[in-house]
Parts: structure tokens; C-alpha cells; sequence
């Protein structure tokens, strides 16, 4: 695999990938990679794509109090994880690289964005969206993968590619889970023991409130439970607990089109977040 920290190293590189004919896929990422962000890459093989990965922990998508200089770097094992599922070319450019000097241009997207982890997290959807697109036209992809995990990250994408015409297609891959349940994240690192084991309450709750719902029962009701079953657990705060249209992120009072379960809440310092398909009662 090779690696490449330059826009032009990158784009010689994606054209001798592309001498083979065969579609070209990426990955993006912030790095600190696990079985989650390996099956986007396994995801993207199965179609028979030359698969590039990047890893950019992109500055622009943290706030002001949050993880982004802890958030965990390592190269090398992410090297020797993406050597191993057969992955083509890493793209790890440096923040100078993505955002040099007199940088000033924003994607910003309305509606899809604007609830749940857009107003927990201020701003951060306009960083991702940046970013996301900046690594669009740098690599020129002909599809990009993404875990259903950031449901919502996947919706604003699907959301500003239709709008800006962007000519990839975007996959949405299910999210990988640890034995007990938790959804793998980089940030699952950040638990201590305790709440490692804590933690497997909220697919729990999640996986109880979907149950709920689709034998017919009270959708507030559900989703009261859940957060009581969070909060009693020890999870503050509990950012949402919501049942919303798959598309829009726009609450549903009824499971009825294509609905998914959706919620975040802190444990300790570490911000976790989930989601489930719900199907109609
Ligand atoms: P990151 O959190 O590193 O995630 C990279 C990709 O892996 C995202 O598409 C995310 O949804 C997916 N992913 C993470 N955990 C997963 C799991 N358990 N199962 C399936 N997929 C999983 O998301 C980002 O980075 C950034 O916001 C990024 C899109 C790279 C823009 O900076």
C-alpha cells in the first residue's frame, strides 16, 4: 500500500490505480481504525474497487471543548490494518495541507443538519461536509463508503452530494459491533473498565425501544423508557433519544416510512452515539 501526504503525490497515485480499469473507492477517516472502519474497506474490495483511505483527524469538525486533541493517533497499526485488508493507497495529509493559509470556504448544509448531534455539536456538520468534499475532489472517487454508526453524517452527505451534483456514489455500510453490543467507535478507547461495561446500555436501550415500537406501542412511551433505563445507568447527559425519518432526520411519530431510532449521551467524558433500523409496527 502506498501512502501519500501531498495533493499531487495523491492524484499521480489514484491515476495509477485507475490504469487498471477498475473503479476507484475511498474511505475517509480520522485514523485510530477497528474491525468498523475495515468492513467500509472490505465493503468497498467486494465490489471490486481500488480501495484509498484516508485518515485526516480534521480540526474544523471538533468544537471548541471537545476531544480533538486527544483524539487517538496511530499510524502505524492503522498502516498494518489497512495493509492487511488489502487496501490500495492511504491518503494522510497534515492540517497545513487541507486547510493552508487565507483557507475560507465552508460547506454548509440546512435542514438534515441542523437537529440532534448539529445542535449538540455546533458546527460540526459544516466541518465534516467540508472536509468530506474537499477529499472528494482531491481523490475523485467513483464511490465512497460511510457507516450507518454516524447516521446522520450519512444523511448530510447524501444530502449535499444530490444537491451540488457530485457525481459519486455514496455506499452506507452497516455498523460493526462488539460482542456485548457496543457499536466499535475510536472513541470506545477513552472508556475506563466500569464503563466500558456501562456502556452496552444504550444498544440495550435502543434494542428495547425498537421492540417496543414495533409491537404497536406508545413511541413516547419507548423512548421515555429508554432514556430512563440511560440516565440510571449513569449516562449525563442524554443529548436525544429520537425516532426519526431515515432521510431527513425529521421526528416521526409512527414508524411508518423507512424510520430509525437514533440517540447520544455521555458516559463519563466519552460522547457515545447509536442508532437502530425500525421497522413498521
Ligand atoms: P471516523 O469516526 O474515523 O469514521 C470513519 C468512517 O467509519 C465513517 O463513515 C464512520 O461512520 C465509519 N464507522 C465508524 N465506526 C463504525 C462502525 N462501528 N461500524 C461501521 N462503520 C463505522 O466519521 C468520521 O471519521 C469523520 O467524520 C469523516 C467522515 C472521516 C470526516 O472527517
Amino acid at each position: 500500500m502506498d501512502i501519500v501526504r501531498n495533493i499531487a503525490d495523491l492524484r499521480a497515485a489514484v491515476a495509477k490505480l485507475r490504469i487498471s480499469g477498475a473503479s476507484v473507492a475511498l474511505v475517509p477517516t480520522m485514523g485510530a481504525l477497528h474491525a468498523g472502519h475495515i468492513a467500509l474497506v472490505d465493503a468497498a474490495r467486494a465490489k471490486g474497487c481500488q480501495v484509498v483511505v484516508s485518515i485526516f483527524v480534521n480540526p474544523t469538525q471538533f468544537g471548541p471543548n471537545e476531544d480533538l486533541d486527544a483524539y487517538p493517533r496511530r499510524e502505524a497499526a492503522d498502516v498494518a490494518m489497512l495493509e492487511a485488508a488489502g487496501a490500495a493507497l492511504l491518503w494522510a495529509p497534515d492540517v497545513a495541507t487541507m486547510y493552508p493559509a487565507g483557507f475560507a470556504s465552508t460547506v454548509s448544509v440546512e435542514g438534515v443538519s441542523e437537529r440532534w448531534d448539529g445542535a449538540a455539536r455546533p458546527g460540526h456538520f459544516a466541518g465534516v461536509a467540508t472536509v468530506v468534499t474537499k477529499l472528494f475532489q482531491q481523490v475523485k472517487p467513483d464511490i465512497a463508503l460511510f457507516g450507518e454508526k454516524d447516521f446522520q453524517q450519512l444523511a448530510v452527505i447524501r444530502r449535499f452530494v444530490a444537491d451540488l451534483d457530485i457525481d459519486i456514489e455514496i455506499v452506507g455500510v452497516p455498523t460493526q459491533r462488539e460482542d456485548d453490543g457496543l457499536a466499535m467507535s475510536s472513541r470506545n478507547a477513552y472508556l475506563g473498565p466500569e464503563e466500558r461495561v456501562t456502556a452496552r446500555t444504550l444498544p440495550r436501550a435502543l434494542g428495547e425501544a425498537k421492540a417496543a415500537i414495533e409491537k404497536g406501542g406508545d413511541v413516547k412511551a419507548a423512548l421515555d423508557a429508554a432514556i430512563t433505563r440511560l440516565r440510571d445507568a449513569g449516562f449525563d447527559p442524554i443529548d436525544y433519544v429520537a425516532l426519526v425519518d431515515a432521510a431527513t432526520l425529521e421526528p416521526v411519530e409512527r414508524p411508518d416510512g423507512e424510520a430509525r431510532l437514533i440517540a447520544a449521551a455521555k458516559l463519563g467524558r466519552t460522547r457515545l452515539i447509536d442508532n437502530l433500523a425500525v421497522g413498521k409496527a
